[in-house]
């Protein structure tokens, strides 16, 4: 599976607000709702204060999906690791610029193995972190709360991020947004330059997923 091209608006469920004992059920839910995209969130309690799954939940998962497998690390060390997620279906791998040591060459190791890679960044990084890296993605996420747990609030300053890199990586390089988004907050986004959204609580704390995803995109007409 391949992350669309860029030009499309795609709304993106993250897992980490589902139901962790029916996983499989949850994405099946999301993909009869029409997206491509499912996120997930890799945790390893060292970069960020929560734990949640790693290669073999998502390993389970490939068996029971077709949606586009998008891998957050939220990890330290992340070139230990990508393999491993890659091996176990991720079809894009993204890791965070303030744990990596070497960004362009792991950079380069996961389009060698097949995979499309992100870079994101903390709220308080500041946009010239990803200057050299982010032309060379196929996808930078921008963190709008501080990474680790689903349902906080979105962060608009740092929002405001995206219209500059919008800049910098001009218009195809997909920017995903991740944090906080609903339908109030997917306006601004997309109005800065966003195309990849990115809603845990918004839709998973919702009865109705399907009715939630449709009011996010419905936002950001
Ligand atoms: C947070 C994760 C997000 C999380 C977003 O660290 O990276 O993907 O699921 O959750 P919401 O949409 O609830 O802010
Ligand atoms: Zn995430």
């Amino acid at each position: 599976m391949r992350l669309p091209k860029a030009g499309t608006v795609e709304i993106v469920p993250s897992i980490l607000s589902a139901d962790f004992a029916r996983l499989a059920d949850e994405i099946a839910i999301v993909e009869s709702a029409g997206v491509s995209i499912v996120h997930l969130d890799v945790m390893d309690g060292h970069f960020v204060p929560n734990i949640t799954i790693g290669p073999p939940v998502i390993a389970k998962l490939r068996k029971c999906s077709r949606l586009v497998f998008d891998a957050h690390l939220m990890i330290s060390e992340p070139g230990k690791y990508a393999e491993s997620f890659i091996e176990a279906g991720a079809d894009h791998i993204t890791f965070h610029i303030e744990a990596a040591n070497q960004p362009l060459k792991l950079i380069d190791k996961i389009h060698n193995l097949g995979c499309t890679a992100g870079i994101c960044l903390n709220p308080e990084t500041p946009v010239d972190a990803i200057k050299s890296v982010g032309p060379v993605c196929d996808m930078v996420l921008v963190m709008t709360v501080r990474p680790g747990f689903g349902g906080q609030n979105f962060m608009p300053e740092a929002a405001k991020k995206i219209s500059k890199i919008r800049d910098i990586v001009g218009p195809d390089i997909r920017i995903e947004v991740d944090g906080g988004i609903d339908p109030k907050t997917t306006p601004i986004v997309v109005s800065y330059g966003a195309d990849t959204l990115v809603a845990g609580n918004a839709i998973f704390a919702k009865k109705d997923r399907i009715a939630a995803i449709n009011a996010i995109r419905k936002a950001a007409e």
